[in-house]
């Protein structure tokens, strides 16, 4: 099998967890790819700084060392943040490399500018994880849904704060506990900041917008209200009105225009959406087409964030060998024993 190679640009909760999918997955990337797939940079700021379960022979903190290798494909970008990320993505692409990230406060600020770079390079720019972490939404809104007008994207689009409520009413939790809490587990981002404040989810919001609505909506055209207000007695009066606060994310595509909101709502108790706790993620989509289609999982952490960034190498990685894009080709099947069922 020919070897396809990959740096990875950050080796935090994300990047190791997409390490250790692609050491578990060794086995099986040639029959799904019809190639064998291997790290072989990974950009850190501390080398020195302990790693489990990563070759340290693969770290460098010289991005010089990635851009200038001709033999590196796929940058795959988990290192969070706007800048570098943003140039490093831009150069990745001019040099004809293929980018996998999971950044939303860099695609929903400059995503529309990097999706050009990328048409105009020939090459791959793909982001399932950069909304609701392990939950497959960006391909569905961008490939299988892409047969309707849709009109609404709604739901519970942030780990961090849906644990942290989800603690508090349902454990008596303190805000500050459950958020160290969240922190603890790999949910939070490195400035919970973003998380807590609904800046998270409006970034999510406003990619999940841009493509269900085919337009280019950014972080700055969305309202967000965060979480840092509620409090205990607020989720004792919502409890005896039979509801349950959760911060939801809500984009609509109207007659006058798109809008885009996050803050946190009171739904009933028996709604559906009440029932999504811990870190896990919901999202509904209305098309004219397909009627209501909901999507649910979880929406942060080590493995299910790496699971979508998978996906997505496996993607590139795909269109790399066949040029099938997208397709997958029936080339590279395994020939498992079959069983009978005969009773
Ligand atoms: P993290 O744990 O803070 O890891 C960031 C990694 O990037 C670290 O290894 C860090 O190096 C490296 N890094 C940061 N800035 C760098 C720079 N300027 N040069 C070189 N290396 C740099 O972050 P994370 O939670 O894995 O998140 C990564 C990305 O995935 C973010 O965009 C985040 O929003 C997104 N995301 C995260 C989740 C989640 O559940 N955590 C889910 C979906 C999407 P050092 O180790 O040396 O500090
Ligand atoms: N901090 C984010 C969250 C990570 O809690 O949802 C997943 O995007």
């Amino acid at each position: 099998f020919k070897n396809i190679k990959i740096a990875l640009l950050g080796s935090g909760t994300v990047g190791t967890g997409v390490y250790k999918l692609i050491e578990r997955q060794k086995d099986e990337l040639p029959h799904k790819i019809g190639a064998n797939l291997s790290v072989s940079k990974v950009l850190v700021r501390d080398k020195n700084k302990k790693r489990e379960g990563i070759n340290p022979e693969h770290l460098t903190d010289q991005w010089e060392d990635i851009i200038t290798d001709d033999d590196i494909q796929i940058v795959v970008e988990v290192m969070g943040g706007i800048e570098p990320a943003r140039t490093y993505i831009t150069q990745a692409l001019q040099a004809g490399k293929n980018v996998v990230t999971a950044n939303k406060d860099l695609m929903a600020v400059h995503g529309g500018e990097l999706l050009d770079i990328a048409t105009e390079n020939g090459c791959d720019l793909l982001f399932e994880a950069s909304v609701a972490g392990g939950i497959p939404i960006i391909r569905p809104l961008k490939q299988c849904l892409a047969g309707n007008y849709i009109s609404e994207v709604m739901g519970i689009v942030n780990g961090t704060t849906n644990f942290i409520l989800t603690k508090m009413t349902h454990e008596g939790m303190e805000f500050d506990e459950a958020l160290a809490l969240a922190t603890e587990l790999g949910y939070a981002e490195a400035d919970p900041t973003a998380d807590i404040e609904g800046y998270d989810a409006g970034r999510k919001m406003a990619i999940m917008a841009s493509i269900a609505f085919n337009s280019r909506v950014t972080f700055n055209d969305v309202y967000t209200e965060g979480i840092t207000n509620i409090t205990a007695k607020d989720i004792k009066y919502a409890e005896a009105m039979g509801c349950t606060i959760k911060l939801l994310g809500v984009a609509k595509n109207t007659d006058t225009g798109i809008e885009v909101r996050v803050h946190p709502m009171l739904i009933p108790s028996d709604h559906p959406l009440a029932t999504v706790n811990d870190s896990f993620n919901a999202v509904f989509v209305h098309g004219d087409a397909v009627d209501d289609a909901m999507f649910y999982g979880r929406g942060a952490g080590e493995l299910p964030t790496a699971s979508a960034v998978m996906g997505d190498i496996i993607d590139v990685a795909r269109n790399i060998q066949f040029y099938c894009n997208g397709r997958i080709h029936c080339t590279c099947y395994k020939n498992l024993p079959i069983k009978k069922i005969t009773e």
